[in-house]
């Protein structure tokens, strides 16, 4: 007698697809990576640290690297870190990264975001940030890899195993990751933000919920690639933290989906994107919270400009905010939360939407066509 049994379904564990299985244990993995970082006092802690808080003080500038998704994890860290320790943070291409002469030296903090910790591109330009004395501090989810090794300092995400190539929770808990260090240089700089800072983690921890509900509220997207999945090209509008969402979102379309898609920061709408709406054009747009109320009022009538000119307008906005509802043509609530915080929810039914896309259109969504999880050549 013997059991016929597959060792990648049973790590599948009932789901058809790694990346459904990732996109569900996304509330754990955001939940892991905040796990333990608090003291008794309340205090930060990242134990990886390995710089002490005197190094910390000397840094004058931040310079992001990384690659594909994890980059747009790093525009998001720009927005977290000089808000919150007014040290000026720049986020590059990995690729791009040592060939443009970068101005770096012992006071910069070069912080190389990679989910696997064997991004080529990465390696080569950490390398070359420390051969310049530079201090790299890497955000890595793979425990003991190349990318951490050769760091000054580590943050390990603790997402968990990331399988599926496009990425998924590797993407959220290295936001949360990027959130902890601007938190943590704020502490070690002790600067003004204390009870924003106490606040933010408060936050933080209430986001595995949310991210549960995007997760929970799924069949309304998974409906939406139902019926569109005849369309080539989609966009995708952001401002602020709402950009890298948009350039996230339309990353795993042409990842999952092999569709056209773009993400915009709203604000260049009028300077070339606009050009291209015609009628039933599909237009994602993320919606900031309502506390940003000129940020509201300019993405609200970006989104009347492409509505006028027949875009098919999906709305990401949060609970309560009615004002965009007479100009969309679906309307996708997110959970209250400050706007920092807003990519950790606003992401996952872009995540969702395009998997089911993949899906119907009868694509591997574990191994989309010429991709590699981890790009181990320049
Ligand atoms: C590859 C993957 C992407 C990923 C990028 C960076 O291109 O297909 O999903 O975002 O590498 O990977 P890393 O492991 O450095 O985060």
């Amino acid at each position: 007698y013997t059991v016929d049994w597959d060792v990648t379904a049973a790590e599948k564990g009932g789901y058809e697809w790694f990346m459904t299985k990732e996109i569900e244990e996304q509330p754990k993995a955001v939940a892991d990576t905040l796990l333990g970082r608090l003291d008794q006092d309340g205090h930060l802690q990242l134990d990886e640290m390995r710089l002490t808080d005197d190094e910390l003080r000397e840094i004058d500038k931040i310079i992001v690297i990384a690659c594909g998704t994890a980059s747009y994890a790093g525009l998001v860290a720009k927005y977290a870190i000089e808000h919150w320790t007014r040290i000026p943070c720049e986020v590059e291409l990995a690729s791009e990264f040592r060939y443009r002469d970068p101005i770096i030296d012992r006071s910069t903090l070069v912080v190389a975001i990679s989910q696997s910790g064997e991004t080529m591109d990465t390696l080569m330009a950490i390398r070359y940030a420390r051969q310049q004395r530079a201090r790299v501090l890497s955000i890595c989810n793979t425990n003991g890899s190349t990318i951490p090794r050769e760091s000054d300092a580590v943050i390990y995400t603790h997402a968990g195993p990331e399988v599926a190539v496009a990425s998924t929770k590797g993407f959220l808990s290295q936001v949360v990751a990027c959130y902890l260090l601007g938190l943590y240089l704020a502490q070690a700089k002790g600067v003004k933000y204390g009870d924003e800072i106490s606040s933010i983690i408060d936050e933080l921890h209430q986001v595995p919920a949310g991210i549960q509900r995007m997760i929970d509220e799924g069949d309304q997207v998974r409906k939406l690639a139902a019926e569109l999945v005849d369309r080539r090209s989609f966009l995708f509008l952001g401002r602020h933290v709402g950009f890298p969402v948009a350039l996230e979102g339309a990353l795993k379309l042409k990842e999952l989906a092999y569709v056209h898609a773009e993400g915009f920061a709203a604000g260049e709408l009028k300077h070339g994107p606009i050009a291209l709406v015609e009628k039933g054009l599909p237009m994602f747009v993320v919606v900031p919270p309502r506390a940003r109320d000129q940020l509201q009022e300019k993405i609200l009538s970006n989104i009347q400009e492409v509505r006028a000119r027949g875009a098919y307008t999906i709305v990401l906005v949060e609970d309560g905010d009615d004002s965009v509802v007479p100009f969309a043509d679906v309307v996708i609530r997110l959970p209250k939360v400050p706007t920092l915080l807003q990519p950790l929810v606003a992401t996952v039914p872009l995540q969702i939407f395009a998997c089911e896309l993949a899906e119907l259109l009868g694509h591997d969504v574990d191994q989309p066509r010429n991709l590699a999880k981890s790009v181990t050549v320049e």
